[in-house]
């Protein structure tokens, strides 16, 4: 039997502290219950390098333990631009991210690797995976919210894409 080179995914917000790891801990439940972990793996990182080292929010991490999901001890680092080469699909949470990794890859060369989070949400209105950061309670679980349903169709995305099952 061929053996395939893992599928990479990278989630990525502002900080590596609220959004990024939520997806990556979400994410990486779906992977794990439906068997896939030898088929694909998930990272996080932040744009910007301030919170390296870091445990993620522990707001966020409290609204994930309400939605039965509990942090594996993820650390926040900055992305780099080898991560663009490395990765196959990198998940931006909002635009502006989008914007800074497109400044990242000066030469344009993995535009087709960014699929902005919000491309996978049917029932939501959101364009963007909104900055809980500055904001309450509510803004955690709905980041919680939308990450569940954004995060299994991006799954059956890849499982498409590479005829998985
Ligand atoms: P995240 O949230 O991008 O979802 O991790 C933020 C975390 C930290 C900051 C901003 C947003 N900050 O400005 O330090």
């Amino acid at each position: 039997m061929l053996s395939h080179k893992p599928i990479r995914v990278l989630f990525v917000c502002l900080g590596n502290i609220c959004r990024s790891p939520s997806a990556e801990i979400i994410f990486k439940h779906l992977v794990i219950r439906q068997n896939l972990t030898s088929q694909i793996i998930s990272d996080s990182a932040g744009i910007i390098d301030y919170h390296r080292g870091s445990s993620p929010d522990a707001r966020m991490l409290a609204a994930l333990k309400k939605y039965g999901y509990t942090d594996p001890g993820l650390k926040a680092r900055a992305v780099t631009s080898r991560d663009l080469a490395e990765f196959d699909y990198i998940v931006p949470m909002d635009y502006q991210n989008l914007r800074d990794l497109s400044d990242l890859d000066s030469r344009g060369e993995y535009t087709e690797k960014f699929l902005p989070m919000c491309n996978f949400t049917e029932s939501f209105t959101d364009t963007e995976v909104p900055d809980p950061y500055y904001g309450g309670t509510e803004g955690f679980n709905h980041v919680v919210e939308l990450l569940e349903e954004t995060c299994s169709n991006f799954l059956e995305f890849i499982k498409t894409q590479h005829s998985l099952s």
